[in-house]
């Protein structure tokens, strides 16, 4: 994120058609997280959590080794990019992990909220081209609002040659996944990493949820957020999920993937 003008930005978008909106719901969001239910939350994830490192390697390690040398590509591209654009673009979220398990579930239709510059929609864009099986991604996004030219910068990371099977909307998750969903017939694969209060959680995944394949991956980033992914995984036996994290701070849920203890056994 471009520190230095972000705030002038911040201030120009302010002003356009909706965005002023979306942002005074971010704001109160921020400060209405339930801090206990979030304190036991968190304990839960750190009693649970493996590495994406650790269950990759013995769910599958040849898929674990390709998605390894992914992460070297996308570092590279990171790298090479950030010099065009004059600024750091980030270090993105887990793209191995869901190069990984998109190359071991092959999903046909993906669906995800929170693209930035698009590390997690290079992640699933590749390897639903070395599947090969003709899958989709639809990913929703609202443009940073600190930048001074938002739209430009969403998924710049994204190579055009993966673009054809990459369908992009930028107006808000409320606007774009009822459009998304009138689209498809069922969802494989849903990544949920845009609006991170419980209220934005509760709308994205209530909608995209309801058409989840029986059979089908659902990802949350940034679970330590809120209690919300612990209040529906609680009650699940500990087979239902995985909880992936590697460090103590911050976390990624997963439901519709097999468990690392049913695997090493
Ligand atoms: C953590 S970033 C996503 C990172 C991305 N998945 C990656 O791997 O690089 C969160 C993104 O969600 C977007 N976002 C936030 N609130 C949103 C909303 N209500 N609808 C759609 N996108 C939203 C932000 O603008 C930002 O681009």
């Amino acid at each position: 994120m471009p520190s230095v003008r972000s705030f002038t930005s911040l201030l120009r978008n302010l002003a356009r058609p909706g965005y002023a909106r979306v942002i005074a719901g971010k704001v109160r969001s921020r400060f209405s997280n339930g801090s206990a239910a979030r304190a036991a939350a968190v304990a839960f994830y750190i009693e649970q959590r493996v590495t994406p490192e650790a269950y990759c390697a013995a769910i599958n390690p040849v898929l674990f080794a390709e998605a390894r040398e992914f992460g070297e590509e996308v570092r590279a591209r990171a790298a090479a990019m950030s010099a065009e654009v004059g600024f750091e673009l980030g270090s993105g979220g887990r793209y191995e992990l869901l190069y990984f398990l998109t190359r071991l579930h092959r999903p046909r239709t993906i669906v995800e909220t929170g693209v930035a510059y698009g590390y997690s929609s290079y992640a699933f864009l590749q390897a639903l081209e070395r599947n090969g099986d003709g899958g989709r991604l639809f990913s929703s996004d609202f443009p940073f609002f600190r930048a001074a030219d938002p739209e430009r910068l969403v998924g710049i990371l994204v190579p055009e040659a993966l673009r054809s099977n990459w369908s992009l909307r930028t107006k808000g998750d409320g606007v774009n996944l009822p459009q998304i969903l009138a689209e498809v017939d069922s969802v494989d694969f849903f990544h949920y990493d845009s609006d991170k209060s419980a209220r934005g959680r509760a709308f994205g995944c209530g909608l995209v949820l309801e058409r989840l394949a029986s059979n089908g991956v659902f990802l949350m980033d940034d679970i330590e957020d809120n209690a919300f992914f612990h209040e529906h995984v609680k009650s699940l036996p500990a087979a239902g999920f995985v909880v992936f994290g590697a460090s103590d701070r911050a976390f990624v849920g997963a439901i519709g993937i097999a468990p690392l203890i049913a695997q090493a056994e």
